[in-house]
């Protein structure tokens, strides 16, 4: 039977027996108290416990599992690995040892067709009643039920359910080791396939048993790999249809051998496990890092890769092992071929990072091998080897371990300490870096701010550090700006653009008004304002109460700004990603990539849709989840912010889904209306929109209408027909300007025509120079214009005083002007008179000044200067 048919198996006779059929949980759990799955059970821990009713009587799974506290021996043996799968069945409360006993003895024997004779069975030392379940079942020969101590006792290795167990084994015969049944023979000769836990105990910490569950309950795992190696009479783990695929693909690298060298085949299995390993681990969202789950992976993809160099071959060899690894999972995974390609890019990168020092790191650590003093290697060499050469400490133990040296941990400890300290000292550049340093430093003291804003807008929190005037201070006195840290807050620290919340933290002794509050460091708020009464001294118990009402118009914007966004990718294409956004009390912004300006249409439109969305009040959901897990719902993550490894989804009725922190209304219709108020670019292929919000928006609308009531009034109309009526008013006004001008025309011809009587004749030219009272000097210069033209060939000069100030004009004709005749120099000079200066074109000069009660002065002048050019011409 391959493996694949022994899953559906195995699935199916429990299916059958109202067992709800349940998927595979991730890798990466929801119970913060462990770093990775481990067990078929974890997912259904709070069932187990009472924390959450189950929601089905029964289960079974079959559930991917990584374990890594017993790496070392990982190849050493035939029958172990760090990932595995789990089949399990599951009761919660409802049947118990009976049928978790027939139940398994009717799989192995009926459904693999595992031969009595084969199977043995242990039972934890005092369960008896375990024993006679066992004996009662048909075939069963008493001398192949054992009774073990610990082996027997089933705990997850942190806090949570436990019980009794009992264990299914096989007996592979005598070439796998010596006789004596599970307990006292060889263990790669008796494999446990299959273990039965009894579940009826909680532990506070392992093999410490603290009380009952509240119902007794099962939880089994059958280890498909080896039960799939005696099915298929494979001689290890390694050797099954899961498994050797990967295994070749390493030996194919390195152009050896299975079977030729005990040495070769360790290093061979560790790939093949290792290779699934890494492609499970990165397939469920883990990165390389160096802590948690990151530094797991790591190590066992850079001891992987460390076998592999040692082996020989060329080029990488994550790759080939994770797409042999995809090859033989993806039946059981389908979703594992989509994310191929991107288990490929992480591993690539990791590996070729490494491989760059592992050359020189490991001939270091050789040769510091060679000389160690008392068999130790000084953590320098081992911080250094995973400073500078990428090799995780347990990489370097391991190496170690095989010439028979130990590794100096304490001294690694500490420089890694000391690294951590530098780290800090160089946290921010430049002035920022002080305040870095001392928040760094409190942080230290007193832990990050546990954030309770998104249920609570009160609550109570104990103030523990005081900033002031750049320093930390035990107490802050009436009048003085200071920043607060407390152990809680409902205060939203300005992030993902959603500004920080106000109000007021009091204290047994003072209040403090807080206008803004900020992260500090991330996940550490600072909440700052001013002492404004009393005084506020650390360790004081302290209420905290943010301001409610602005929150509130806080919450619809930023709910608001999430509906914005969908519409407008949904009016303008899903390029139109987020590049920044501000979210205020009452009002957004948000910026996005969009190559052109939005016309009226289309912002109509985004208008429209919002609040058609908002209207229909779909469900505001927020759930946390993986990273990967939001990425597969199509949540959208675009902005700087740094995303952990859990992270919160937003989600409005399905159709706009984000990753977000920020604070949102629990449902659309509460974010009241949108108005798009502006759309303008910010730089190159960036557009903003701004737009209000809730009661905001409202009175913008209130305040438009008002203005257009009043616009009706004054027009004798209502404020529909205002765009008509206006448009009519300001076609009339055209109309009548046009006639006006048309008047102001005749008026001109005529006084001109009036002053033309007055000019001198000089020879054969005329000039003339008047005064033209009170007009605008644009009027004077038409009127120059106009009598020049009468002239012939001569000179004009108009002037007026309008509104105090004096203007004159002067206008020679053009033959004048080729004879050196310019109205400049006639007119600037006598300018003076009013005060001022003009323009120096000969031909047609303008000039003025402030004393316009000097114009007849200002005229003689120019009178003089014409009558003197025309003389000398
Ligand atoms: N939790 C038990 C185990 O992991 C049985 O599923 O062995």
């Amino acid at each position: 039977m391959d493996s694949n048919s022994l899953r559906r198996a195995f699935i199916d006779f429990f299916a059958g027996r109202e067992h709800t059929v349940r998927p595979s949980a991730s890798l990466i759990p929801v119970d913060p108290t462990l770093l990775l799955t481990n067990a078929g059970m974890v997912p259904f821990k709070p069932y187990f416990l009472g924390e959450e009713p189950a929601p089905y009587p029964r289960a079974v799974s079959v559930q991917k599992c990584v374990r890594t506290i017993d790496i070392d021996i990982i190849g050493t043996t035939d029958r172990h690995m760090s990932f595995f799968e789990m089949c399990g069945n599951f009761s919660f409360g409802d049947y118990f040892k009976e049928a978790a006993i027939a139940y398994a003895h009717e799989f192995v024997t009926e459904v693999l067709g595992l031969p009595e004779d084969g199977l043995w069975y242990t039972v934890y030392e005092t369960d008896d009643e375990a024993a006679d379940i066992w004996l009662n079942q048909e075939g069963i020969d008493p001398e192949r039920l054992q009774r073990g101590g610990k082996d027997n006792f089933w705990q997850m290795g942190v806090p949570g359910p436990c019980g009794p167990a009992s264990e299914i084994f096989f007996d592979r015969g005598a070439e796998h080791g010596a006789e004596g049944g599970p307990i006292g023979g060889d263990e790669d000769r008796y494999v446990e396939i299959w273990n039965l836990v009894f579940m009826q105990n909680i532990q506070d910490e392992p093999y410490h048993v603290v009380g009952d569950l509240p119902a007794k309950s099962i939880d089994t795992g059958m280890g498909l790999e080896r039960t799939a190696m005696i099915l298929q009479e494979a001689a290890s783990v390694f050797h099954t249809d899961a498994v050797l695929p990967v295994l070749e693909a390493g030996a194919a690298y390195s152009g050896v051998s299975y079977g030729e060298d005990p040495a070769v085949d360790v290093s061979l299995r560790i790939l093949a496990d290792h290779g699934r390993t890494v492609t499970m681990l990165i397939g469920d969202g883990v990165m390389p890092s160096n802590a948690g789950r990151g530094y797991v992976l790591r190590r066992v993809l850079r001891r992987a890769v460390r076998h592999a160099w040692q082996l020989g071959g060329e080029g990488l060899i994550m790759p080939r092992l994770v797409e042999a690894a995809v090859g033989v999972l993806s039946d059981g995974y389908p979703a594992l071929e989509d994310k191929q390609q991107a288990i490929l890019d992480v591993v690539e990168r990791e590996e070729a990072r490494f491989r760059q020092t592992l050359e020189s790191g490991h001939s270091l650590l050789s040769s510091a091998l060679g000389e160690v003093p008392g068999e130790t290697l000084p953590g320098d060499v081992a911080f250094k080897l995973h400073d500078t050469f990428g090799f995780p400490i347990d990489l370097t133990k391991e190496i170690a371990a095989e010439a028979g040296v130990e590794v100096d941990e304490v001294g690694f400890e500490q420089e890694m300490d000391r690294q951590r300290k530098r780290a800090k000292a160089s946290f921010t550049g430049g002035a920022e870096a002080e305040l870095g340093q001392m928040y760094l430093s409190i942080l230290d003291a007193i832990g990050p701010t546990e954030f309770i804003g998104y249920e609570h807008e009160e609550g109570g929190g104990r103030l523990l550090a005081i900033v002031r005037a750049g320093e930390t201070s035990d107490r802050a006195e009436e009048g003085q700006s200071v920043e607060l840290f407390l152990d809680r807050t409902p205060f939203y620290a300005e992030a993902g653009g959603q500004v920080g919340d106000t109000g007021t933290i009091e204290t047994p002794t003072g209040i403090v008004a807080v206008a803004d509050t900020k992260h500090a460091l991330q996940g550490f708020q600072g909440h700052r304002g001013k002492v404004v009464s009393g005084f506020v001294q650390v360790g004081q118990e302290a209420s905290l109460q943010i301001d409610s009402p602005r929150r509130e118009r806080i919450r619809k914007s930023h709910t608001g700004t999430h509906i914005v966004h969908w519409a407008l990718r949904e009016v303008i294409g899903d390029h139109a990603h987020q590049a920044g956004s501000l979210v205020e009390a009452g009002r957004l912004r948000f910026d996005f990539n969009h190559f052109s300006g939005l016309d009226a249409d289309e912002l109509a439109q985004i208008e429209l849709l919002t609040n058609q969305n908002i209207i229909a009040n779909p469900h505001v959901h927020t759930h946390v989840t993986s990273i990967d897990e939001a990425k597969r719902a199509g949540a959208l993550a675009f902005f700087g912010d740094k995303y952990g490894e859990s992270v919160r989804v937003v989600d409005i009725g399905g159709f706009s889904k984000e990753l977000c922190g920020g604070t949102h209304t629990p449902s659309a219709g509460q974010v009241g209306p949108i108005v798009l108020t502006s759309e303008s670019s910010i730089g190159s292929n960036v557009r903003r929109i701004e737009a209000l919000t809730g009661s905001d928006a409202y009175l913008h609308l209130a305040k438009l209408r008002a203005t257009l009531d009043e616009a009706g009034s004054v027009l004798r109309t209502t404020p529909f027909d205002v765009p008509e009526r206006l448009a009519a008013l300001v076609d009339r006004n055209k109309a009548l300007e046009a006639e006006l001008e048309a008047l102001a025309d005749q008026r001109r011809a005529a006084s001109a025509g009036d002053l033309i009587e007055q000019a001198v004749t000089v020879g054969d030219h005329r000039f003339l120079v008047a005064a033209a009272s009170e007009l605008r000097p644009d009027e004077l210069r038409l009127l120059a214009l106009g009598i020049r033209d009468r002239l012939g060939s001569g000179v004009v000069v108009v002037g007026s005083a309008h509104a105090g100030k004096g203007a004159l004009v002067g206008a020679v004709t053009k033959d004048l002007v080729d004879r050196g005749v310019s109205a400049a120099d006639i007119i600037v000079p006598a300018a003076k008179e009013l005060g001022g200066g003009g323009s120096r074109d000969p031909e047609l000069a303008q000039a003025g000044g402030p004393n316009g009660a000097n114009l007849e002065q200002a005229l003689d002048i120019a009178r003089e200067r014409a009558g003197r050019a025309l003389a000398e011409v």
